[in-house]
């Protein structure tokens, strides 16, 4: 496989990504309130295995050996995600010093690695206070998170210059409240549609928030974007195939580049979205750069008994698939980046998610060797080197995910990552595919210092 490295920047930053919840375990350590993610887990049978984050990988523990591996991969920045009910346990009011002291540590500790931090502050895991008090559909919930986003960006912005206020509002607001299979576990379109309201809307606040307590910070939103294809050249294919586009990315882009909400999703919702006056501007606050989280293409087909968007994906048959079952297609990452760099003209892209999971096996010399993570890497690294020589602006790219961890409803079962965990011991070992990772960040460097 073949990656133009020619078309990647000097100052390219490779990274690795992972998200509090999902790594950090230490659920009730150092002043720590549950999360919705606490209770969601501990529901019974909404995870695979009974499984839930309260040990998770032990980074809040084992922090500094992460970032050793960080270091032995050659990554020069890490996208890691604050956990709110650390912060501030009651969701608003008063600040758990401590909760803050971890995170100061950590961007230290990978400053002084050399490693530049990409913090997220909403990677899912809303203080369960403030879902008693309503959540998401509630406007409220909003305008505490831009209250929360002043807090860290005031103690952390001298020195944290990457932010993103949410990671994927899809996913908490369709899956978590419309399929319910997130938390917190609603299946209610109109809970959902102002859930997804209030969420951009929170986004538009705590931009100004964190633009305010740390002037210069380089702050974006991170969206988990698909390309998707009708499954038939039928006019009720194709009209579903435009509904889950709406859908999936521009119900999430559009509002925040001015353009408001779009009007045929609003009318395939028929729910009425709480605006006030003054919302679309802040919601289309300006932003230094956008990030995209890459997986899989849909190929859909119209749904009209199902739930809204009333489209659904199929499963073809005969095409590669990861362990998640999700279809393989690394084109769509080059579509979708060319999208974003011409359709919604941004200036400066981050790849902030892209990786597959594979049922993983450990040889008996302990080595880890996965070779479709490897080619899934690959080719989706090549097709954003493809991206940028047509013009994306890309800056950056973020492997999903540093460490095998929680991955949610699915537990552990589903491993993501470059290192490999066994829970039992919480050993870490690079697999193959890790060390491909760190091949190609030489390689491009290696290009670099002889162009220079
Ligand atoms: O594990 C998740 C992550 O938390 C958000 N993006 C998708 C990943 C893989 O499902």
């Amino acid at each position: 496989m073949t990656i133009d490295y020619a078309a990647l920047p000097d100052d390219f930053l490779w990274g690795t990504a992972t998200s509090a919840y999902q790594i950090e375990g230490a659920v009730t350590e150092d002043g720590r309130s549950p999360s919705i993610w606490d209770t969601f887990s501990h529901t019974p049978g909404a995870i695979d295995n009974g499984d839930h984050g309260d040990i998770a990988c032990d980074h809040y523990h084992r922090w500094r050996e992460d970032i050793g591996l960080m270091r032995r991969l050659g990554t020069n920045a890490y996208r890691l995600s604050i956990a709110w009910p650390r912060v501030l346990p009651g969701g608003d009011g008063p600040v758990n010093t401590k909760g803050l002291d971890f995170y100061d540590r950590l961007a230290d500790a990978l400053l002084e690695a050399g490693i530049t931090p990409f913090v997220t502050l909403y990677h899912w895991d809303l203080p369960q206070t403030l879902q008693d008090r309503g959540g998401w559909p509630e406007r409220d919930t909003a305008e505490h998170f831009a209250a929360y986003a002043s807090v860290v960006a005031g103690r952390l912005g001298d020195r944290v210059h990457h932010w993103a206020t949410l990671n994927e509002p899809l996913s908490s607001a369709w899956i978590g409240h419309l399929e319910g299979t997130m938390a917190p576990g609603l299946t209610d379109l109109t809970a959902a549609v102002r859930a997804s309201y209030h969420l951009l809307l929170a986004h538009g606040l705590a931009t100004r928030a964190i633009r305010a307590a740390a002037p210069g910070a380089r702050i974006g939103i991170v969206n988990n974007l698909s390309t998707v294809h009708p499954a038939s050249d039928t006019p009720e294919d194709h009209a579903a195939a435009t509904r889950m586009d709406g859908h999936t990315n521009r119900w999430w882009l559009d509002p925040v580049h001015g353009r408001g909400f779009p009007a045929d999703m609003r009318e395939v919702y028929g729910v009425d979205l709480p605006e006030r006056p003054g919302d679309s501007a802040a919601i289309a606050a300006p932003l230094d750069w956008l990030g995209l989280n890459y997986y899989f293409p849909q190929v859909v087909t119209a749904d009209p008994e199902g739930p809204a968007p009333f489209a659904r994906q199929i499963r073809r048959p005969g095409v590669p698939r990861t362990g998640m079952d999700w279809e393989i297609d690394a084109s769509g990452i080059e579509t979708l980046l060319l999208r974003l760099t011409h359709t919604y003209g941004a200036r400066t892209l981050y790849v902030t998610e892209n990786g597959s999971a594979y049922p993983d096996t450990v040889r008996p010399d302990g080595t880890i060797d996965d070779p479709e993570r490897q080619a899934y890497l690959e080719q989706h690294i090549a097709a954003c080197a493809s991206a940028a020589r047509k013009g994306a602006p890309l800056a950056g790219y973020f492997a999903w995910s540093l460490l095998d961890n929680f991955e949610w409803a699915y537990g552990y079962a589903k491993r993501f990552g470059l290192v490999h965990v066994d829970y039992s011991t919480q050993k870490r070992t690079i697999k193959t595919s890790g060390h491909r990772y760190a091949d190609i960040i030489r390689e491009h460097g290696e290009r670099r210092r002889r162009t220079a």
